[in-house]
């Protein structure tokens, strides 16, 4: 068990590795992403469970549109499933949240992400972000934007852009920046997760899928994390 360590505020996981391990037992890659929706669930209860405050899932990117439209449907599927199981889940006390530029949702989908942040706005428990059509690069873009509007609009004065300004224009604005990402599936990458909030990140690799992901894989980034001498700079 992760307690008594220092735990990090706020957490992202690149939650990748789903093809592969359906890969590995000869099953189609949605199969993966079944499993992969469960682990996701497992690990939600488990951080709210040790305190932790935020969490960010990376759960479909701005570039996995590219992929076979079954698969995309199949994921879109999960996500319904989810947003259709949230109500049964109010006892765990999580605020759940969806980031990324979610005008490309059906309506469907979206009258139901909007409910269940409205439901679960008051809650005191972990926070989770949800990363979908989510894309770092796209959530600068767009803050961008939002903030050039405002000078344009002559509300502000360029040089009162500061970062505190463009914390507060992000999808995660008013929460603390990552602390820790963890990605499994052995890959070393960012895949456009968290640019901005990240700056100051410690990134933990491991090599395991998702889908095979628990508890334990947690304990161990966890440990791992109140090792690092975090310097921010300083000596
Ligand atoms: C992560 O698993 C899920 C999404 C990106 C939606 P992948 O589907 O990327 O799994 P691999 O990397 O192909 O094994
Ligand atoms: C990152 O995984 C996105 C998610 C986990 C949602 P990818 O599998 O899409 O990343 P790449 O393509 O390996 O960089
Ligand atoms: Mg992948």
């Amino acid at each position: 068990m992760a307690q008594g360590v220092l735990l990090p505020k706020h957490i992202g996981i690149i939650m990748d590795g789903n093809g592969r391990w359906a890969k590995l037992r000869g099953l189609p890659r949605n199969a993966g992403h079944k499993m992969g929706a469960k682990t996701f669930r497992k690990i939600v209860r488990y951080c709210n469970k040790l305190g932790i405050k935020y969490l960010t899932v990376y759960a479909f990117s701005t570039e996995n549109w590219k992929r076979p439209q079954e698969e995309v449907n199949g994921i879109l599927n999960l996500l319904r499933e989810y947003l259709n199981d949230a109500k049964n889940y109010k006892h765990e006390n999580v605020r759940t949240k969806f980031i990324g530029d979610l005008s490309v949702f059906e309506g469907d989908i979206l009258d139901k992400i909007k409910e269940c942040e409205f439901e679960s706005e008051n809650f005191t428990g972990l926070t989770l972000n949800i990363a979908i059509n989510y894309g770092g690069r796209n959530e600068l873009l767009h803050a961008t934007k939002v903030i050039a509007q405002k000078v344009k609009d002559g509300e502000i004065q360029p040089e009162d852009i500061d970062e505190a300004m463009m914390d507060n224009h992000l999808y995660t604005a008013g929460q603390p920046d990552v602390d820790l990402i963890i990605r499994p599936s052995g890959e070393f990458r960012l895949s456009n997760f968290m640019l901005w909030q990240s700056a100051y990140a410690e990134y933990i690799f491991m090599d395991i899928l998702w889908p095979d992901f628990n508890e334990k894989s947690l304990d161990k980034a966890l440990a791992e994390f109140t090792k690092r001498n975090r310097r921010f700079g300083g000596i």
